[in-house]
């Protein structure tokens, strides 16, 4: 065991080993819950049946319990006095068994007073849990770990009027009413499972109904809860559970097993949504939509999440976990799923460059600084810190890279052998591996490597051409220092293409996709008439950044000609940075700021192709966000980098007026909305077209935008126009903010948006996010909420790194503040400081202070200590 030291050196925190790893002594099979529900109080009866592992020596039974009150403790029906027991904190400890016994404990909880959205908690009026990783010892005694798998009975008990709904995972199979206005509800679940995945709610709600026939034509009930008056904000959550459903038997053979699968949607929730077995519990968020309220993003958002946590019933629920350290085995291959699920539903080009540049602007900068962990960690101290875009969005990439090594007909053979072989088990990363490679015949011993491996691999690359012999070679190097003993660098499918002066694909045989195992690989591509332009890493074959010296032209030429959207995108991107770059050393330097004729030219090509996807279109010319930009940068200059990215905002605008204005004009506030690839992509370009128009500061223009805004008939673009009218602090805006807050101020949703969008304006001070904390649609316990205002400024770089320092102290204070009742909201909070190295040093001193006089405080959590910690090492 080894130790983690405080910065203060006032404790010493336990550090979680993945090289410790140890079997329990004691199974638990099967476990009967009761859980009687006081208007002050619940009480837990738990009555377990253990039985001695044969594969452990030792016998010790050491149960995890959390903030509970034990008032009994019985085994094989006879009470055990204290002598008999050891009650630490945090854990209870059993010794002398017997090999096979019962242990009834009787324990007290109080949700009522519990805000850290886990275990057994109170969300609006509605009692509900939330046990990943380790919220069921807040619940009752248990060995609270995913390798412990028992199949539950869970009876409820409680009063009728206030919770008439009483729900648990699997089937009910019986229900009745008690005296005193109480009734009960027992339900069975047949799938042994481990316990974070354990689920309850109680309340009134109501209920929409369906039901999906499967492929084996079985009919499964489908039911999805929401608070009353919510009812008419389902429909969407409904079709995307049914196309979930449907998918995943089309593509991968996979039936849902239980009778029932229930939704239920929660406002107070620290994440998205929680796939406990056949009672998911969802963020409202990701549930409630209608066009009125809802974004095409938050319809999107849906899908994805309706899908995700759907597709956790094979990946994740029957075969799951052997410990936290195998997080990814079910995130990552569950993000796999998701992502093509919703490629299949829309456009499967703006879904992976959506997913791309959602891993570039949050993991590559994880990945690039402390917070930096392999996919597969080796320590941990808080596991709730460890729910992070690297297990979740790059563990999606090992898993596609898999697919694009493998094939597709390989790497479904190796789903099929995973699932043969480990149903009903909690297996490793590696038994995945082992599974696929089995399965195709393909050795990934070196492929493995992925798994330890932190930080993005830099892969540089060299080009020469010699017009004689009509050579082109390529040198690719990768710069990976591994800490694997057998390679001294990854196994890497790598994708390219090369192009000629008339924007044609040449022909490069079997180097177009190759596999990188060496550090140096040389390829040598004859008969090349003339120099190309090569494009590497197609379709982002493997998540890594390319080290090349484009020319800027080169980046033109790829934007014009590559055959993939996201090399396309990728490469004008890149020109962009390469236009900020040349526009900062004009300014540093004095100069006149000029931008390059071929740039708008390209730019006009693009919005001037009328068959190009509208929404790949907007992706295309909507230039880099400055977090992006500090995430790349080191000693990054918030003020330069600011206004040289709103001049060139300003510049385009300029340019492009004409087109700009075209195709807002040519939108129709009338039209009715639909939500397919073509509608949303013309309203994600009208979306943009107002917001760059926005940095004119045109009185007219911002009059028109006002009109669009005051006359939308869907969210998407009534937001759009706010959000395009809020880029500067003009009269428009200032009216269109306050009627919009007054119009929907009693949705909580909608106000988060708004919320948000005000938390991230540019032109805001620490006062302003002040004043909105006292509004009354503020409730700091609630996570949404939190995340809408605090979470957003903390986003907001350039307000929080004002020189004075006020940023830095606003959100220390919030991160203590929250940290009381919400750790896991108080270390995300507390993540946003990761940039620190990339920031001049007068910033670095200043926000250091305010970072150890925070670690100072005696009361603060573990999870919001170890990131701390870490950002500060
Ligand atoms: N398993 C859930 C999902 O990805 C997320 C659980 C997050 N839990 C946490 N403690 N942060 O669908
Ligand atoms: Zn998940």
């Amino acid at each position: 065991m080894s130790f983690y030291i405080r910065l203060d050196m006032s404790s010493e925190v336990n550090k979680i080993e993945l090289s410790q790893y140890t079997e329990v002594d004691y199974l638990c099979h099967v476990i009967e819950l009761e859980i009687e529900i006081q208007s002050s109080f619940a009480k837990i009866t738990n009555v377990s049946k253990y039985e001695k592992n044969k594969n452990t020596q030792t016998k010790v039974l050491v149960l995890n319990g959390v903030n509970l009150k034990l008032e009994n403790i019985l085994v094989n029906n006879k009470v055990l006095d204290s002598t008999e027991y050891v009650l630490e904190t945090e854990k209870l400890i059993l010794k002398d068994l017997p090999d096979s016994f019962t242990l009834e404990t009787h324990c007290i909880v109080n949700p009522y007073e519990n805000f850290s959205g886990e275990g057994l908690y109170k969300s609006g009026d509605i009692l509900c849990t939330q046990c990943e990783a380790e919220g069921f010892r807040k619940i009752t005694f248990h060995q609270d770990r995913p390798d412990v798998m028992s199949v539950f009975k869970t009876k409820i008990i409680a009063n009728s009027e206030d919770y008439p709904l009483l729900l648990s995972n699997g089937n009910l199979i019986e229900s009745g009413v008690l005296d005193d206005g109480r009734h009960y509800a027992l339900w069975s679940d047949p799938f042994k499972k481990p316990s974070y995945l354990f689920a309850m709610v109680a309340g009134n709600l109501f209920k929409i109904e369906d039901s999906f026939k499967t492929l084996d034509n079985r009919e499964v009930k489908l039911e999805i809860f929401v608070d009353p008056g919510n009812e008419d904000k389902c429909a969407h959550a409904m079709e995307s559970l049914k196309n979930s459903m449907k998918w995943d038997e089309e593509t991968y053979g996979l039936v849902y097993d239980l009778d029932i699968y229930m939704i239920v949607a929660v406002d107070s929730f620290n994440m998205g949504a929680m796939e406990n077995k056949g009672l998911n519990i969802f963020n409202s968020h990701y549930v409630l939509a209608k066009t009125e309220t809802a974004t095409d993003s938050d319809f999107q958002g849906i899908e994805a999440v309706i899908g995700h946590e759907y597709f956790h019933n094979w990946t994740g629920n029957r075969v799951t976990c052997r410990d936290w350290f195998q997080l990814t085995l079910k995130e990552g291959l569950t993000v796999y799923r998701d992502q093509e699920f919703s490629s299949d539903m829309g456009s499967r080009a703006v879904k992976r460059i959506e997913d791309i540049k959602g891993l570039k602007g949050a993991q590559f900068a994880e990945d690039a600084g402390p917070l930096s962990h392999p996919i597969q960690p080796k320590s941990y101290v808080e596991i709730n810190n460890f729910y992070t875009s690297t297990i979740y969005e790059k563990g999606a990439e090992i898993i596609r890279m898999y697919h694009t090594i493998l094939g597709d007909a390989h790497f479904k053979k190796g789903l099929k052998l995973y699932f043969e072989r480990h149903d009903g088990q909690a297996v490793t990363c590696q038994d995945f591996l082992k599974a696929m490679s089995d399965a195709s015949g393909v050795n990934l011993d070196h492929f493995g490597v992925w798994y330890d491996q932190n930080g993005t691999p830099v892969i540089s690359i060299l080009t020469s051409y010699d017009e004689a012999t009509q050579n082109y070679e390529i040198e690719i190097t990768q710069n990976v220092v591994t800490n694997n003993t057998k390679y001294d660098c990854l196994y890497i499918p790598f994708h390219m293409e090369l192009i000629n002066s008339d924007g044609n694909s040449l022909d490069l045989g079997d180097n177009a996709q190759i596999i990188l195992k060496d550090k140096v690989t040389k390829i040598n591509c004859s008969k090349i008439s003339q120099k190309p332009v090569p494009v590497f890493n197609t379709n982002f074959s493997a998540p890594v950044n390319i080290d090349y010296n484009y020319s800027f032209d080169e980046l033109l030429t790829i934007t014009a000609y590559a055959k993939d959207e996201y090399s396309r995108y990728n490469s004008l991107s890149l020109a962009f940075e390469w236009l900020i770059k040349d526009l900062t050393k004009s300014y540093k330097n004095g100069e006149a700021l000029s931008i390059q004729e071929d740039f708008f030219r390209s730019l006009a090509t693009i919005l001037s192709d009328s068959s190009m996807d509208k929404n790949f279109m907007s992706y295309l010319i909507e230039p880099p966000k400055i977090n992006y930009l500090l995430n790349k940068a080191d000693n990054f200059d918030f003020e330069v980098t600011n206004h040289i990215l709103n001049h060139l905002k300003y510049e385009i605008a300029k340019r492009f007026e004409k087109e700009l204005v075209s195709i807002v004009d040519s939108y129709n506030t009338k039209e009715p909305y639909l939500l397919n690839t073509h509608s949303i992509g013309q309203r994600a370009l009208v979306n943009i077209s107002m917001w760059y128009l926005a940095h004119l500061d045109d009185k007219d223009i911002n009059e028109k935008i006002y009109t669009i805004f005051t006359q939308a008939n869907n969210m998407t673009i009534e937001f759009g126009a706010l959000r395009a009218l809020m880029v500067r602090n003009t009269k428009h805006a200032q009216k269109a903010c306050k009627e919009f807050y007054i119009k929907w101020k009693k949705d909580t949703l909608v106000i988060q948006k708004w919320f948000r969008l005000n938390a991230v304006a540019d032109f805001i001070d620490i006062n302003y996010i002040k004043n909105l904390e006292t509004l009354p649609e503020y409730d700091e316990k609630v996570p949404n909420l939190v995340r809408a205002l605090v979470g957003a400024y903390s986003t907001n770089v350039v307000a929080v790194n004002n020189s004075s320092g006020v940023g830095y102290k606003y959100l220390c204070d919030k991160i203590l503040e929250i940290d009381q009742f919400n750790p896991q909201i108080a270390a995300r909070l507390a993540k946003s400081f990761s940039y620190i190295n990339k920031i001049d040093n007068e910033r670095k001193t200043l926000l250091t202070q305010s970072l150890k006089e925070l670690l100072k405080a005696s009361e603060l959590s573990n999870d919001t200590m170890e990131i701390i910690s870490t950002n500060l090492s």
